[in-house]
C-alpha cells in the first residue's frame, strides 16, 4: 500500500522506551482515510505504544511518521500539524480530563489552537452533542460516572475536529448499553467524515465494527479485512486472541449441515438467530 492511500502511517518504525527492550522493530502501519480500523493484541503488545506514536505523544527510534506522505517534523509547527489530523484519547479518562467542568475540558484543545471564542463556542457544543452529553456542559468532571467521563474525553479529542480519531480500549469499563451507545456514536462520527482507530482485545467487538483489523504479533503487524483476519486461527494464536464467537457459531453450524450464513459467520446474537431461524415455505414468485 503506498503512502498516497494512507492518511497517516509509521513507515519502518522502531521503538524503545528509556532503557527498556524494543517494543515495535521495522514497524509498517497506515491508517487508510474512511476505513474503521481495530488494532488488536495481547497485553504488553505494544497497541498504547503504537497509538502514541501515531498521534505524536512518542517520537520513533527510527523510522518516520507521515501525513498523507509527508515526513512528521517534530516541532512545534509539525506536531500542530499532525495533531490537528489525528487525535488520540487514552484508555483512562482519569488521565485526560483535568479542568473544572466538562465544557471547559472540551474547550481546552480549540483554545489552544488559537480559535475565535464563537469558532470554540460552536465546536464544544456540536462535540457534546455527538457525544450525548450536552446536559453535563457545566457539571464539575470529578462528579461525572466513569462513562460520563469517558465520553467527556471523547469530546475533547472530537473538538478538534480531527479526520482521525484514534481510541485506547474505548469500550473498557462501559456497560452494555453504554458500549452501544458508544458504537453509534461512533458510526456518526464516521457517517460525517472522521476516520476512526480503535484498539482493543474484544474480537468480537472488532469482528462487528472494523472494516479493517491489525493484530500485533511478536512478528510483527498484520493488518487486512476484518472478515478475513479474524477467522485465521493461526493469525489469531500468534497475536495471543481468540476466535471471535460468531466465527465459531458458523463453523459449528456447518459441522452441523446447518446454514451458517456468509463467511466469517454471525457478527450478533440476532444474526445467529436469523441464521437458525425455523424456515419459512418458499413465497410465490413476484412479479
Ligand atoms: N512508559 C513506559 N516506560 C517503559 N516501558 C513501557 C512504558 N509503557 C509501556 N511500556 C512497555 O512497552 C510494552 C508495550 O506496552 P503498551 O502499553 O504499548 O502495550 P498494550 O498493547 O497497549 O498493552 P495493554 O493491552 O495492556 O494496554 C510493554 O512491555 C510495556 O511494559
Ligand atoms: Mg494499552
Amino acid at each position: 500500500m503506498s503512502d498516497a492511500a494512507a492518511l497517516v502511517a509509521l513507515r519502518g518504525v522502531s521503538f524503545a522506551y528509556e532503557d527498556g527492550p524494543a517494543v515495535l522493530t521495522g514497524l509498517d502501519f497506515e491508517v487508510r482515510e474512511g476505513r474503521a480500523l481495530a488494532l488488536l493484541g495481547r497485553n504488553g503488545s505494544g497497541k498504547t505504544t503504537l497509538m502514541r506514536l501515531l498521534s505524536g505523544g512518542l517520537r520513533p527510534g527510527a523510522g518516520r511518521v507521515t501525513v498523507e506522505g509527508a515526513p512528521v517534523s517534530y516541532d512545534r509547527k509539525g506536531l500542530t500539524r499532525l495533531r490537528t489530523t489525528v487525535q488520540l484519547v487514552v484508555q483512562d479518562p482519569d488521565d485526560q480530563l483535568f479542568a473544572a467542568s466538562v465544557a471547559q475540558d472540551v474547550s481546552f484543545g480549540p483554545l489552544n489552537l488559537g480559535l475565535a471564542d464563537g469558532e470554540v463556542r460552536a465546536r464544544v457544543e456540536e462535540a457534546l452533542t455527538a457525544l450525548d452529553i450536552a446536559r453535563l456542559a457545566d457539571r464539575p468532571t470529578h462528579l461525572l460516572s466513569y462513562g460520563q467521563r469517558k465520553r467527556t474525553a471523547i469530546a475533547g479529542a472530537v473538538a478538534m475536529r480531527p479526520r482521525v480519531l484514534i481510541l485506547d480500549e474505548p469500550t473498557a469499563g462501559l456497560d452494555p448499553d453504554g458500549q452501544e451507545r458508544l458504537l453509534a456514536t461512533l458510526d456518526g462520527l464516521r457517517a460525517s467524515g472522521t476516520t476512526v482507530v480503535m484498539a482493543t482485545h474484544d474480537v468480537d467487538l472488532a469482528l462487528r465494527w472494523a472494516d479493517d483489523a491489525a493484530l500485533l504479533t511478536p512478528s510483527g503487524v498484520r493488518t487486512g479485512p476484518a472478515s478475513g483476519q479474524l477467522a485465521r486461527t493461526e493469525l489469531l494464536r500468534e497475536a495471543g486472541l481468540r476466535l471471535p464467537w460468531g466465527v465459531a457459531a458458523a463453523e459449528l453450524l456447518r459441522v452441523h449441515g446447518l446454514p451458517a450464513g456468509p463467511p466469517p459467520g454471525p457478527r450478533t446474537a440476532e444474526e445467529l438467530a436469523a441464521l437458525t431461524a425455523p424456515r419459512e415455505a418458499p413465497t410465490e414468485r413476484r412479479g
